[in-house]
């Protein structure tokens, strides 16, 4: 690990975990000109693995405090693809550093998001448990048309591959934001799909679908870039995915008017 100046305008970026999620994030974002990805953390370190492809430091945290982490090789933003746990091991020095906070974790209590919510006093931080932009784009263009014609019908579709047991949060997350009933979702378990959730619009006369596909992990990376480059021009604050997509959508909308 190197402590150099980082190149101008990029956002010096540390990445925890390292799993399923973490490796595709750690493609895209080590990819992608805007950041500097200095260094990935997961919980143990792997004697097979010091590094990732691109030859990024991977680092086993074991007892090391996050504190040594910072020191030896500073970031702007730090991206948590790991569990709830590591809130509660890095939120006070991401407070006191002012580094910005991209967390993608799901699992987060009512008390973790309350952690969060408080961090943000000090911080930027971007809580989102669905973290790719398509998803979260789909729901909003939902919610505009729920708005605009509630008198239509409304069905949730989410196929998922022939392992997963429970029904998709995010379909849940989509049911609860649309106000409708969770007996509206229909969850279908077939071969390989990684993600499909469609929401359909029944008017007497026509029909609307809204789909969204998910082809690959990397589009969580795509979504903690866009989490990444947009929270660079906040105020510090508690923000979640959709506080700056509809902020964007907004400017867009405005465009001409
Ligand atoms: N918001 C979204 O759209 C979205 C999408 C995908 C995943 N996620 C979230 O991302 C997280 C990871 O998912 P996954 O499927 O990649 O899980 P996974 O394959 O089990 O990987 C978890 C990774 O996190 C590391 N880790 C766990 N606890 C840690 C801790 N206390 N400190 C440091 N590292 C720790 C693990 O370290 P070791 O490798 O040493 O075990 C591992 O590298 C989950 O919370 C999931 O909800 C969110």
């Amino acid at each position: 690990m190197t402590t150099e100046t980082p190149m101008a305008g990029t956002i010096r970026v540390g990445l925890v975990g390292y799993g399923k999620a973490g490796r595709a994030v750690a493609n895209v974002l080590s990819d992608d000109p805007r950041f500097d990805l200095r260094w990935i953390a997961r919980r143990q370190a792997s004697a097979s693995q010091t590094h990732d492809d691109t030859g990024i430091p991977v680092i086993g945290l074991g007892q090391r405090p996050f504190a040594e982490l910072f020191e030896n090789a500073p970031v702007d933003a730090l991206v948590d693809f790991s569990s709830r746990e590591s809130l509660y091991a890095y939120g006070e020095e991401v407070g006191r550093r002012g580094i910005a906070l991209v967390s993608a974790i799901s699992a987060y209590s009512e008390e973790d998001l309350e952690y969060a919510r408080r961090l943000g006093k000090s911080t930027r931080v971007l809580c989102s448990p669905n973290i790719t932009l398509g998803i979260n784009f789909l729901i909003i263009a939902a919610r505009l048309l729920r708005g605009v014609a509630p008198f239509a019908d409304v069905e949730i579709l989410e196929q998922h591959f022939k392992g997963k047991p429970e029904v998709s949060g995010t379909a849940r997350k989509i049911a609860e934001t649309l106000e409708v009933d969770g007996g509206s979702i229909t969850s279908l378990r077939l071969g390989g799909i990684v993600g499909h959730h469609e929401v359909i619009f029944g008017f007497p006369h026509q029909t609307v679908r809204l789909t969204h596909e998910s082809i690959r992990r990397e589009a969580f990376g795509t979504g903690a870039a866009f989490a990444l480059s947009h929270l660079a021009g906040c105020d510090k604050g508690f923000y979640t995915f959709d506080d700056l997509l509809l902020r964007l959508m907004r400017a867009e909308l405005m465009v001409g008017q």
